[in-house]
């Protein structure tokens, strides 16, 4: 049986890290800030939004929300960003994707300056990812390394599947696994024989956002399973996209949904603040 490995532990000891920098950095320079903008009413990203504010003001790092209306125009939201990219007070601004379909998603992230893109989605930031020469750490693979290594599970050496090539966790999670030494595989929806390349995998990661997508017949005897979905059974449960009972009883880690990946992709964000708000603290003196 797996060791079920807990998020929210590991997020506890990150923030209580985080809550104490910001702390410093209020007293030495500024508190850290975070501007948050949702376009619309995605239930699941007003959610998350939600989520994000609660997590800055427990960690006193200030947070600025802009809730748009469904119907704004992309000279609207940009002219948004731009006062933000000028703000002083503002070290960090997140856009939570995905937008209406009206607006221009990459637009608006190349709008964001790449001092203050806490998400690592701006090229100059993914391009500095891709070097290993990092600014900001993308925040849901940053999240899987902290648990893996605060597991003491290595990563050099090992052979690693991604299912998923999104922009933001599978390719940026493929990125920091090579920078680690691993042997990576990227796979995706029209891989041929996938359960024959997950079954090589000695941490397998699943981004692929279908329940019970990953059964135990892919999975390698003593893998370390890292998932990242977020779905719902048919009974509105939430679950992640291993079939986690089969599953964990043939890995010898496994994170659980929910309380795996989920509350570290949030404190990577409040860590990426701290840091945009050092840079910022140090570039004015
Ligand atoms: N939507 C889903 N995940 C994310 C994220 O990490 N950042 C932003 N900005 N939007 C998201």
């Amino acid at each position: 049986m797996a060791t079920i490995i807990d998020g929210k532990a590991v997020s506890a000891a990150v923030r209580g890290e985080v809550k104490a920098a910001a702390a410093r950095l209020a007293q030495a320079a500024h508190t850290p800030g975070l501007a948050v903008i949702i376009v619309g009413e995605d239930p699941a990203s007003q959610v998350y939004v939600r989520n994000k504010h609660k997590a800055c003001a427990e960690n006193g790092i200030r947070s600025f929300q802009y809730a748009l209306p469904a119907d704004t125009t992309q000279a609207a939201l940009l002219a948004l960003i731009e006062t933000l990219n000028n703000d002083p007070a503002v070290d960090g601004i997140l856009c939570q994707l995905p937008l209406p379909k009206h607006l221009d998603e990459k637009a608006v992230i190349d709008a964001i300056r790449p001092d203050k893109d806490v998400d690592a989605f701006h090229p100059v930031n993914t391009g500095k990812i891709m070097t290993g020469d990092y600014a900001f750490l993308p925040c849901t693979p940053a999240g899987i390394m902290e648990m893996l290594k605060r597991y003491e599970i290595p990563v050099a050496g090992k052979r690693c599947v991604v299912i998923g090539r999104s922009n933001i966790v599978g390719k940026p999670m493929a990125l920091l696994m090579i920078n680690a030494s691993a042997t990576v595989t990227v796979c995706n929806s029209r891989t041929p024989d996938l359960a024959s390349i997950t079954r090589q995998a000695d941490i397998l990661v699943s981004a692929v956002g279908k329940a019970d997508f990953v059964t135990a017949d892919m999975v390698k005897d003593g893998a370390v399973v890292i998932d990242v979905g977020i779905n719902r059974h048919t009974d509105g449960k939430l679950c992640g996209d291993v079939k986690f009972d089969e599953v964990a009883s043939k890995a010898s880690y496994i994170t659980p949904v929910p309380g795996g990946v989920g509350p570290m992709t949030i404190t990577m964000l409040l860590q990426n603040t701290i840091t945009a708000a050092k840079n910022h603290a140090e570039a004015e003196k």
